[in-house]
């Protein structure tokens, strides 16, 4: 379990050099585990208009999603900041979408910084129970 934080954390530390951030030059790296213990990265892509950019946790879902993976224990968010960065509103939404109540690893390049749980950063969520 601790080993597979820590995995997690060097996942994310690694793929957040693909980061595109030529805009903000903020870098972010996720790295999402899946149920059985795959781990699927993913990284910032910033856009010229600014409004298309796509945060790295939410990279990390649509990629798992598309490899066929559906269920997931945790996540880890690295970026390069002294006081942890946490996932954005939107990609809360989508974390809680497709992982319901992951933990949340943040961590910097030192390593990790604080650990959530996603269901204490978006309370009262919207979701699909709502719709039926
Ligand atoms: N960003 C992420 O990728 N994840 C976060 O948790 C926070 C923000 C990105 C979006 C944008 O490319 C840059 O960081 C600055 O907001």
């Amino acid at each position: 379990m601790k080993d597979m934080r820590h995995q997690l954390l060097e996942a994310a530390l690694a793929v957040r050099e693909h980061a595109h951030a030529a805009f903000s030059n903020f870098k972010v790296g996720a790295a999402l585990e899946t149920d059985d213990g795959h781990i699927v990265t993913g990284c910032n892509v910033e856009n010229a208009t600014y409004g298309l950019t796509i945060c790295a946790e939410r990279v990390a879902v649509f990629k798992a999603i598309s490899e066929g993976y559906r269920s997931f224990r945790r996540v880890a968010v690295v970026a390069d900041t002294q006081e942890p960065t946490p996932p954005c509103g939107a990609c809360r939404q989508i974390l809680w979408e497709f992982g319901g109540d992951l933990e949340v690893i943040l961590g910097n390049l030192e390593g990790e910084k604080a650990r959530y749980q996603l269901k204490d950063l978006l309370p009262h969520p919207f979701d699909a129970r709502l719709l039926s």
